[in-house]
């Protein structure tokens, strides 16, 4: 049997070549990082529960008009996905203040923004991936003033719709990373949603309690990163059985 070949390492994941022209495979690891690799660890059942979650809301953002990189799962850990060239920044998008923003702004954690607020970083390891603004994003060529507007139109439209989907749920959206791709079909080029849309990059309060289901669960030491996960997929009503016995026989997945 061949070895599949590797395209790219990241933390999270692995890309291997795919099956069929024009695609990839992305998949999912357990382990954990935060600041940068400077924490670590493995979180065994974090990578199907990321795969399936991120399965349904590419899905069901697709199914309002989002155009995403991908095309199906292929099982507990990976998905096929659509080979794009990956816009090298995140865009963060913050509808209460947390994390990094607190820090920086000295904002309370857990305070309602007046408006939902968007930043972008540029996708450098080496560097730390900085806080930039358009102005460097279009002199350096990162991404076209098209591009951009085309990003933030996406964006836009994502944080409306997950909003309101995770709300459903008893789930806030404090903030969330996105990451988009130039997807070429012959000489037309389009931006698409690409990477994953799961805990490991949206903050994911509960509603009433404020209890955080991400990975800040992770980053912070809380514990019971698998639960918050789990949790997640079953508001969503996308539990994955079995998570736990993934290596100990045959899994039904749903
Ligand atoms: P921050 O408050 O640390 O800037 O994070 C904002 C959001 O972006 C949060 O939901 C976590 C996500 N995020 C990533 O997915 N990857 C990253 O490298 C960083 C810094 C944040």
């Amino acid at each position: 049997m061949k070895r599949r070949r590797v395209i790219y390492e990241g933390k999270a994941k692995i890309i291997y070549e795919g099956t069929e022209p024009g695609t990839v495979i992305q998949y999912f690891k357990d382990d954990a990082t935060a600041g940068n690799g400077a924490k670590k660890d493995t979180i065994e059942g974090k990578g199907v529960l990321n795969n399936r979650i991120s399965e349904y809301l590419m899905t069901q953002l697709a199914g309002i008009g989002v155009p995403t990189h991908f095309v199906r799962r292929l099982n507990m850990r990976e998905q096929l996905i659509k080979e794009v060239e990956i816009i090298p920044l995140e865009v963060v998008v913050r509808n209460v203040a947390a994390g990094s923003m607190s820090k920086r702004l000295g904002i309370e954690e857990g305070t309602a923004l007046p408006r939902s607020i968007i930043e972008y970083y540029y996708k450098n390891d080496g560097l730390n991936d900085p806080w930039v603004s358009e102005e460097h994003i279009t002199a350096f060529g990162w991404a076209s003033p098209q591009d951009l507007d085309d990003m933030v139109n996406l964006t836009i439209r994502v944080n409306d719709f997950l909003s309101g989907l995770f709300l459903g749920a008893g789930i806030k959206l404090v903030d969330f990373k996105l990451e988009f791709g130039r997807l070429w079909e012959n000489d037309f080029m389009r931006i698409v949603l690409a990477d994953e849309i799961s805990p490991d990059n949206c903050r994911l309060w509960d509603t009433v309690t404020n209890e955080k289901l991400d990975k800040d669960r992770f980053r912070r030491d809380l514990g019971g990163v698998v639960e918050a996960y789990s949790e997640v997929a079953r508001r969503l009503g996308i539990m994955p059985e079995n998570i736990q016995g993934e290596n100990k026989g045959p899994v039904l997945v749903k």
